[in-house]
């Protein structure tokens, strides 16, 4: 029994761990079933995703994974509607795992009323019916996890919308092997997942990321809340570099998180060397991490693993279950009051 599974023993009723160990298969599944999709292809003006939390981050995972592949942009819409400068040139992608997210639903009303070229990935639920309804293809998901666990489908979802709407190329190959390099390299991120926690715990986590590693950052700090169900924050450098840097200078129980990555500018990755030296005066831990994998989709995707594993093994620390997110529910549950 490894460290992780151990720690999590009699807590991880939803199965967490087993989903982010799951990560790679989720990326062949998640192929498979955009291959039976059978998307057209077009030429769109750009390519939204709306979606909201765990539904979101795909869209910002590969939009960061295709880099400067986009010939026109790739923007994900976390909200009530779609940009007012949308026309329907632009093709809207909708994730919403359970189908019933009515951020995600009003998008869809929005690019429905627009006449913009719409696709879907969802379990089901209202957003299913609205989009077999006005006949729009549906990229169908498992039903069998929690929505933050889907991350690696959303990614490859809102990678193959950019490719349908003809503003990136189809990485296939390239998740392909991500897959089978996020595989071979598990083991390793479990062990080193746990040696940072380790620093971690205790501490407020700040992780910063800059270029392929900005939303990597910001995944971090999302499972550390819903699975540890604790505080963490993120930032992107360089532009906390001008704000967020002076906050340092009082900074009790915060740890410091930088994710380095081979591509990023000599400039940003110089400005991770002197703030984390900055912030070590006041940080309670400062951890340094350089992704590791020969692609942007394998590297980005390694740092969001090994995230997730973090977050496991804080909600080990913590002693919480990392599946159930009451907090989430009571607000939605509230909202669908009235
Ligand atoms: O992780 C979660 O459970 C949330 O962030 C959800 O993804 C978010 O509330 C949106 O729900 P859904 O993904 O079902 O659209």
């Amino acid at each position: 029994m490894s460290g992780l599974e151990e720690g999590l023993r009699g807590l991880d009723s939803g199965g967490q761990l087993a989903a982010v160990r799951a990560m790679p298969d989720h990326l062949r599944d998640a192929l498979w079933r955009i291959e039976s999709a059978r998307l057209e292809d077009g030429e769109a003006a750009g390519v939204l995703v709306c979606g909201m939390g765990g539904s979101a981050i795909g869209g910002d995972l590969a939009a960061a994974a295709l880099g400067d592949r986009c010939t026109r942009p790739l923007l994900t819409v976390r909200g009530y509607a779609i940009p007012a400068w949308a026309t329907p040139e632009w093709t809207v992608l909708c994730c919403s795992y359970s189908g019933g997210t009515e951020e995600t639903l009003a998008c869809f009303e929005g690019a429905q009323a627009l006449g913009a070229r719409c696709l879907v990935a969802t379990t089901g639920g209202p957003l299913a019916d609205a989009a077999r309804a006005a006949g729009v293809p549906v990229i169908g998901l498992p039903g069998t996890l929690q929505p933050r666990a889907a991350v690696a489908y959303m990614f490859a979802v809102a990678a193959e919308a950019a490719a349908a709407g003809g503003v990136a190329p189809r990485i296939h190959p390239e998740i392909e092997s991500a897959a089978s390099g996020l595989e071979a390299a598990r083991e390793g991120l479990e062990q080193r997942a746990a040696e940072i926690a380790e620093r971690l715990a205790g501490t407020v986590p700040v992780v910063y990321g800059s270029g392929l590693t900005a939303p990597a950052a910001y995944r971090w700090k999302t499972q550390i809340n819903e699975n540890a169900k604790s505080a963490a924050f993120s930032a992107v450098l360089p532009e906390a570099d001008h704000n967020e840097l002076e906050g340092w200078s009082e900074a009790p129980g915060l740890g410091a998180v930088f994710l380095g990555d081979v591509d990023q500018h000599p400039r940003e990755r110089r400005r991770i060397e002197l703030t984390a030296e900055l912030v070590a005066e006041q940080a309670t831990a400062v951890v340094a991490v350089e992704t590791e994998g020969s692609t942007p989709t394998e590297r980005l995707l390694w740092a969001v693993m090994l995230g997730d594993l973090v977050s496991l093994r804080l909600a080990a620390e913590h002693g919480v279950d990392p599946t159930p997110v009451g907090a989430i529910e009571r607000l939605k549950d509230e909202l669908g009051r009235g």
